[in-house]
């Protein structure tokens, strides 16, 4: 049985004269990993602030699991179960890894003690090690953040985001500045987010092999408008993709 998670109405969200998303609909079904894909300034990274509350949308509406979180506070939509990775990376450089899980778990809590117990009594425990363990970092819990390799810090910026248990990850571009077999971790990693932990994911990432093995579904916009939406195979043929984003001669991997 599916059962719609995320749905995205309307929205829209002006910085003065520009429209930095235009009119966006969609809705991602819980289990998905749904990708938004389209050029530098499209306002994919704004549809990510507007969802997780960091930004309030000008028009339009945000439904998640069934209620309202439209304008609502990043701490509130943060504590129904929405998380989020960065695209640079945030970790604490100078602590080690299990402190800066142990840091990201603290935040969590103190967002909302009640909602996160409950929640937590409900699901399997997000503790370090089991974090650690999962996201493949046990071996370096005692080093130091910033010392390790980049590819690493964005996996731990993953971990952290586990912390606080979240149903839905919205992840901006997981893979930026990763090479090729740091690309390759991060995108199983992604996968077994889903499989292993039934977490849904919203995807934006310029890695077209990674968004096309990954997403069930992909979201392209650009200068704010949605301009296609439906499978890889879909959207990778779709001519209006690939004049405003992939290109003629674009290769798939
Ligand atoms: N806080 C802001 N104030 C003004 N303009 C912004 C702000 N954030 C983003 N924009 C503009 O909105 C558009 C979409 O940006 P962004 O969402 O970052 O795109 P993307 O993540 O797809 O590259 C760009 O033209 C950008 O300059
Ligand atoms: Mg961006």
């Amino acid at each position: 049985m599916t059962k719609v998670l995320l749905e995205v109405q309307g929205l829209n969200r002006r910085f003065g004269g520009l429209t930095a998303v235009s009119d966006v609909s969609f809705a991602v079904q819980q289990g998905e990993i749904f990708g938004i894909i389209g050029p530098n300034g499209a306002g994919k990274s704004t549809l990510f602030n507007v969802i997780a509350g960091h930004l309030k949308p000008s028009a339009g509406k945000v439904r998640f699991d069934d209620h309202d979180i439209s304008g609502h506070a990043s701490d509130e939509i943060s504590r129904r179960g929405i998380g989020r990775t960065f695209q640079s990376v945030h970790v604490f450089a100078k602590q080690t890894v299990a402190e800066n899980l142990r840091r990201a778990e603290i935040l969590a809590r103190r967002h909302n003690p009640f909602a996160y117990l409950a929640r937590r009594a409900l699901s399997s425990q997000a503790d370090v090690a089991d974090v650690a363990s999962f996201v493949g970092l046990t071996g370096y819990l005692d080093n130091e953040a910033g010392g390790l390799a980049y590819g690493l810090q964005k996996i731990l910026g993953v971990g952290m985001a586990m912390m606080a248990e979240p149903r839905l990850l919205l992840m901006d571009e997981p893979a930026a500045g990763l090479n090729p077999s740091e690309k390759r971790a991060m995108g199983a990693l992604i996968r077994k987010l889903r499989e292993q932990r039934g977490i849904t994911v919203l995807l934006v990432e310029h890695d077209m092999p990674l968004v096309m093995s990954s997403c069930d579904r992909i979201l392209v916009i650009n200068q704010g408008k949605p301009i296609a939406l439906g499978t890889p195979a879909a959207v990778k043929a779709d001519p209006s993709v690939i004049d405003a984003y992939l290109g003629e001669d674009y290769e798939f991997a």
